[in-house]
């Protein structure tokens, strides 16, 4: 049903007929009406979009989810206090091992008796490479987590067959010599992982091995092939770039893999523009679907291929938005990256941010039924560690707060309220509001105020449920937009929840200014 902006404002208002151009204009600089149809689901929210990213990079891993010897570390050499943290993250998909380190990484090297694994130069990152942290110690952490496991071959300088091999060894039950190096390894049973990216940013420079569109298609087919001879259940990541290079990879590999991927980094100390970049985001997906919408089209109106020994893809290839985050303090090119370690700091804007893309994800919940962050401690990252302790940034409150409380269907809302001027994206709403609804009915409303400085009102109409009075607001905010936690103060920004009674069909609240806000209503 659409209502015209004077009449529902009018309505609103509780003065029929009665909206003055006066009125009208008051409203419109302070007030966001947002109206929420429970009835209407635009798409169906994947839980694996709350994925996370470890990559071998500076104090990821090692010093970050894994220290062996540390006071703080289990038998196992996992950091407890990390555990703790990742485990209230409830991630439901982990992409390892790289990231651009994943490249020239050869997976045997890291399997076997720790103390014999060789120690190699990291050509990605400059570093040493232990190999102390492989293959089993990664899936021995997903099952701590309780996450599936997303592995990423080597597609730079590593082949099809070492691709292949790498399937065997996690997940065959057969008599061969990669399943049974697996046992030896003190794996009877199989791992099971059902997640593999063909290769990590294949298309850049700064990619061991890297490729152009037709040389990646050929070895991702081909290594593809491979991998799902192996085992025809696993699901596979295409890697994806600009139109162009997905145009040529989806014809090739189009009908073996089920994932297209999608990068984004985005950066800048300007409040407002950084947190316009939204706007890349969604234009990068709308950009992606289209690309993915004419190879379909393709697929569809050409012969079947030949048999393949496993059946194709039947449905739409999914997108997989594998690498996501505000990336811009500490990657000052290749050498100051690595010297710094990637060790961003991020603060409540950055929060801001966050929580906005993971409304763009629920809204997309239909097509990106994948995300990562990259990536989880340390490096580019919502966890910070020392030997001797740990605290949180800002952006790991909206990760734990949506991931706990939202639902699985993303509803129809319709905003209008004031906006702010981007030099790049142009009008940008100050309230970014996504409502969900959970299996119970329970709606999950987020509103993330941008507005830098001002407290602003929004008058929310929910149709199409009967809604209880008593529900629950939670905050996400701190003094100021560039307020950071430290080690000395770790507690500046952080999530507050208090009851709220006053919620009904038609309600109002104000929101802080610069802060996210989830509010949880529950059905009558
Ligand atoms: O996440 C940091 C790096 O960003 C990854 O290694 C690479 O895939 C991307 O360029
Ligand atoms: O910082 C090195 C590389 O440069 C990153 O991995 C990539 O995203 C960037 O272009």
């Amino acid at each position: 049903m659409k209502t015209t902006r004077r009449a529902w404002i009018s309505t609103a208002a509780g003065l029929p007929g009665l909206a003055s151009s006066a009125l009208l204009r008051a409203q419109e600089t302070d007030v966001t009406r947002v109206k929420i149809d429970a009835e209407q689901v635009i798409a169906r929210v994947n839980p694996m979009i709350f994925g996370s990213f470890i990559e071998h990079l500076g104090r990821c891993i090692y010093g970050g989810i894994y220290e062996e010897g540390s006071p703080l570390s289990d038998s196992q050499g996992f950091r407890k206090d990390v555990l703790g943290a990742v485990e209230r993250l409830r991630l439901p998909i982990l992409r390892w091992p790289g990231g651009n380190f994943v490249s020239s990484y050869h997976w045997e090297d890291g399997v076997g008796p720790k103390d014999s694994r060789p120690r190699r130069f990291d050509t990605a990152w400059y570093a040493e490479e232990s190999n102390r942290f492989g293959t089993n110690e990664f899936l021995e952490y997903c099952r701590r987590i309780r996450s599936e496991p997303y592995i990423c071959v080597n597609l730079g300088t590593g082949g099809i067959q070492e691709a292949a091999n790498w399937v065997e060894y996690c997940n065959s039950a057969g008599n061969t010599y990669y399943a049974n190096l697996r046992r030896k390894h003190g794996y009877p049973e199989p791992h099971g992982v059902k997640y593999w990216g063909l290769g990590n940013e294949i298309y850049g420079i700064w990619q061991a091995g890297h490729k152009n569109a037709e040389d990646y298609a050929k070895i991702a087919l081909e290594a593809g092939k491979l991998m799902k001879w192996t085992d025809p259940s696993i699901h596979l990541i295409a890697c994806g770039a600009t139109p162009e290079w997905n145009a040529t990879v989806l014809d090739v590999v189009g009908p073996i893999a089920d994932y297209l991927s999608v990068h984004l980094y985005v950066g800048g100390d300007d409040y407002y523009e950084l947190l316009a970049t939204i706007r890349r985001a969604e234009h990068l997906l709308r950009v992606t679907d289209s690309v993915i919408e004419v190879a379909e089209a393709k697929r569809l109106a050409s012969a079947p291929a030949g048999n393949i020994g496993f059946p194709v893809r039947g449905k739409r290839i999914e997108i997989a938005f594998d690498e996501w985050n505000v990336w811009y303090r500490r990657r000052d090119g290749r050498e100051r990256a690595v010297r710094n370690k990637l060790e961003e700091p991020y603060n409540l804007r950055d929060a801001l941010w966050t929580a906005s893309m993971i409304h763009l994800f629920q809204r997309w919940g239909d097509k990106v039924t994948m995300a990562n962050l990259a990536q989880l401690v340390n490096v580019i990252a919502p966890i910070i560690t020392s030997p001797t302790g740990m605290y949180l940034q800002p952006t790991f409150f909206p990760l734990e707060l949506y991931r706990r409380e939202s639902g699985r269907q993303a509803l129809h809302t319709w905003t209008h309220g004031p906006s702010f001027t981007s030099r790049q994206f142009g009008a940008v709403e100050y309230l970014d509001v996504c409502a969900t609804r959970d299996e119970q009915g329970a709606l999950a409303i987020g509103v993330v105020n941008r507005h830098k400085d001002r407290a602003l009102r929004a008058e929310i109409q929910v149709e199409g449920m009967e809604v209880r009075r008593a529900g629950k607001i939670y905050t996400i905010d701190g003094p100021s937009p560039g307020a950071r936690n430290t080690f000395e103060n770790p507690g500046a920004v952080g999530v507050s929840a208090r009851d709220h009674a006053g919620f009904g069909p038609r309600f109002a609240l104000e929101f802080p200014p610069h802060s996210v806000s989830l509010l949880k209503i529950w059905p009558a």
